[in-house]
């Protein structure tokens, strides 16, 4: 059958079980002169596409260490990275860049836009890296930017922005480049609950309307109740794993 004929609820519901991204037995420890902190120790998991995963667990249990290695950004000591079936870590470094550029968008805690830029500018910016013409990116640009309810503040520079605001445009940048991978570090974390909810109530409509993996790490309890399945990680471990949504939800 052809996927395009499938309407994008069933899309979304079949790929809720299809894995975007398997970790395998990954260690990372991190030296500093003769002390060596050990963040993982042989963690184990599987991403699925279309869904909202959350990551969540006190600061320093290796949230960000974690998500740094399964999007491709971080090294493990060992194990191994499957991401959309191809072993990251075995790739060449360029080829690893090249994956990262076409296959995954990062949303940070800070935003990590540029000063002088309008919206706009820097949702097109790593379009043009993509080798996207000037016209089709700012298509692209202005609909990732409508999808994050920034129609009107398109031509806006950050500091013309609320923190909620930057955040949506910091979405919209990862989003314009349609990856199949989303990855979120504390995407709610410096900013105030309304603006919060909406910024997860976003991230989530992006995994089930674009079939995307969407890998959220937080220790915001506020974010438990938005994911579709949380796993609680502890001191480098994952203790839980618990799905909330039943798949007919999905559908809904
Ligand atoms: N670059 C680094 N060098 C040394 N230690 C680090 C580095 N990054 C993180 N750590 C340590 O590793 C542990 C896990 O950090 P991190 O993955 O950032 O946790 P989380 O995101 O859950 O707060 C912490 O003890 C932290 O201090
Ligand atoms: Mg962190």
């Amino acid at each position: 059958m052809n996927i395009s004929s499938i309407p994008p609820a069933q899309v979304a519901d079949r790929a809720a079980s299809a894995v975007a991204i398997r970790g395998t037995a990954l260690e990372k420890s991190y030296r500093s002169g003769k002390v060596s902190t050990t963040v993982l120790r042989g963690l184990s998991l599987e991403i699925g596409l279309g869904e909202l995963t959350l990551v969540s667990g006190p600061s320093g249990c290796g949230k960000s260490t974690l998500l740094s290695l399964l999007g491709g950004l971080l090294q493990p000591d060992a194990g191994r990275v499957h991401a959309l079936g191809v072993d990251l870590w075995a790739l060449a470094a360029r080829d690893l860049e090249r994956f990262r550029l076409e296959h995954t968008g990062f949303v940070f805690q800070g935003f990590n836009l540029f000063g002088a830029l309008s919206a706009l500018e820097q949702v097109m910016l790593p379009l043009g890296y993509l080798g996207l013409d000037s016209g089709t990116a700012r298509l692209r640009a202005e609909e990732a930017l409508s999808e994050v309810g920034l129609s009107d503040r398109i031509a806006l520079r950050p500091s013309a922005l609320s923190g909620g605001e930057k955040q949506r445009v910091a979405i919209a940048r990862a989003l314009a480049k349609q990856p199949q991978l989303l990855f979120a570090d504390e995407p709610t974390s410096a900013l105030d609950a309304a603006s919060g909810q909406r910024v997860i109530e976003i991230l989530h409509r992006i995994a089930r309307r674009h079939n995307c993996a969407v890998l959220c790490v937080s220790h915001d309890p506020r974010l438990i109740g938005q994911s579709d399945r949380v796993l609680q990680m502890e001191d480098g471990c994952i203790l839980a794993d618990r799905r909330q949504f039943e798949q007919k939800e999905l559908t809904a």
